[in-house]
């Protein structure tokens, strides 16, 4: 649109609509989401789109890009400081230590679905508001844990026909072993201080593990040859690492260890991991266009954040994963969905009391839970059809008057044209034998 036309309202910047055509990809990627929680155990939590900001600067980290840089926060009118929340790891950990989930059997298993809001510069898959799914398991060290959380985000991408898979995964360590780590990172970026970016040289004395996470051409070239992590774990982090690899090797999910990964919030501790898809950057012309690849999900175990936030000490592991990213990937894919619920039927009227006769006959569809569709406003039957075409509809029902007057509806079969009446009392019944 030309500047001059340029209308008065619109989406903020960065944000987005979900238009009512986008609606079946949300939908069928939290179908899948559910289907895949349920088999896992998880129980659904919802949580409020906004807290208090010092949730997140003492949980996510005040010096991490997301509180830093990101957060949307807000003074309420009675001078509360509140956040748009930008994660969903430490609202799940405060209603957790809120509700007394500690005394329930342990682990309690979560899951989570809705947006999620950082100020970013938007690029493509990245937003300002964004929805995330995520899973939380709190309550239990073991690494099988960590395994069935990349496995739970797996199965969710297979299920939605994604192949190019790569998981990448590290251990970062815990309180024991990763303050030496830090220690010889920093002395490593302190020498070669004046080959990083500005924001590296002040992260490498303050949080060095965070230049890490630097995409700078510059920064990548001396993080190629940093410390790395896995050299300096402790024997009980060493070991549980080793643990969860030959978990995901038992369950023969294709991994590479990155031992640069840090990831950009600080409650991690041991496990962190990140599922990538790889796409071609022009879905249209897949054989000339390079790769791409997409951050789909991330997640790792926090087994500080509870007590941090104000809890019992209790571990947690978990997990989440971008929607906006895997729809975007569906669209330019042109994915088929398995299951969509498109009608098979479409019900066409012809004159007034036609319109009485479909407003109750699609009733008894919806009660008998077959998806019928319509269009009650058109008149004409040309335009309906030409929509029960659009639709690749199976059967049109047709009322016209003399169907009315009969107390008939006609069943037009649109693959082979033949056309029969049938008594309108038995309508839905027929319609189930037939879909
Ligand atoms: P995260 O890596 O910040 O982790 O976000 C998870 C996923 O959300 C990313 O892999 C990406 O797909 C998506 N995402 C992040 N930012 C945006 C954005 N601006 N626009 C669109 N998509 C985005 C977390 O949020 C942690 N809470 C994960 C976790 C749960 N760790 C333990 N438990």
């Amino acid at each position: 649109m030309s500047r001059e036309k340029k209308l008065k309202f619109q989406v903020p910047y960065g944000m987005h609509d979900i238009l009512p055509r986008d609606q079946k990809y949300f939908q069928e990627i939290l179908k899948t989401v559910q289907t895949v929680a349920e088999f896992y155990g998880f129980r659904k939590i919802e949580t409020p789109i906004v807290e208090n900001a010092e949730l997140f600067s003492k949980g996510t980290g005040s010096d991490t890009d997301i509180v830093e840089k990101e957060m949307y926060t807000f003074k309420t009118k009675g001078g509360d400081l509140l956040a748009l929340r930008p994660e969903g790891t430490p609202p799940i950990v405060r209603a957790y230590i809120e509700h007394g989930m500690q005394s329930l059997t342990q682990p309690v298993k979560l899951w989570h679905w809705g947006p999620f809001f950082r100020h970013e510069r938007p690029q493509a898959g990245r937003y300002r508001q964004f929805f995330q799914a995520g899973f939380e398991v709190l309550g239990e060290r073991s690494s099988v844990i960590d395994a069935e959380i990349i496995q739970v985000f797996y199965s969710i991408f297979e299920e939605l026909g994604f192949k190019n898979l790569v998981i990448e995964i590290n251990s970062i360590g815990d309180s024991q072993c990763r303050p030496y780590y830090k220690k010889t990172l920093s002395s490593y970026f302190k020498s070669r201080q004046s080959s990083l970016c500005v924001d590296c040289r002040r992260r490498a004395r303050e949080n060095p593990l965070r230049v890490l996470d630097c995409k700078d051409e510059k920064c990548q070239r001396i993080i190629k040859s940093a410390p790395q992590i896995v050299d300096y774990l402790c024997p009980e982090c060493h070991e549980y690492f080793k643990e969860v690899l030959e978990f995901l090797d038992d369950l023969g999910l294709p991994y590479q260890l990155n031992p640069y990964l840090v990831r950009g919030l600080d409650y991690y501790t041991k496990t962190v991991f990140e599922i990538f898809s790889t796409e071609p950057s022009n879905p249209d012309n897949a054989s000339e266009s390079g790769l791409v690849r997409h951050a789909l999900a991330g997640g790792g175990r926090y087994d500080k954040l509870v007590k941090l936030l104000g809890g019992k000490d209790t571990p947690g592991c978990g997990g989440a994963m971008g929607i906006e990213r895997i729809v975007e990937i569906m669209k330019g894919r042109k994915m088929k969905f398995k299951n969509g619920q498109r009608p098979k039927i479409f019900l066409a009227q012809l004159s007034k009391k036609a319109k009485r006769e479909s407003l109750k006959l699609i009733e008894e569809f919806r009660k008998a839970k077959i998806p019928i569709a319509h269009s009650l406003s058109k008149d004409s039957l040309g335009a309906q059809m030409k929509i029960a075409d659009r639709l690749g509809v199976k059967y049109v029902l047709i009322i016209g008057q003399k169907e009315v007057v009969e107390k008939e509806v006609l069943i037009r079969d649109m693959e082979n044209g033949k056309q029969r009446s049938i008594e309108n009392g038995r309508i839905v019944k027929e319609m189930k034998k037939k879909i």
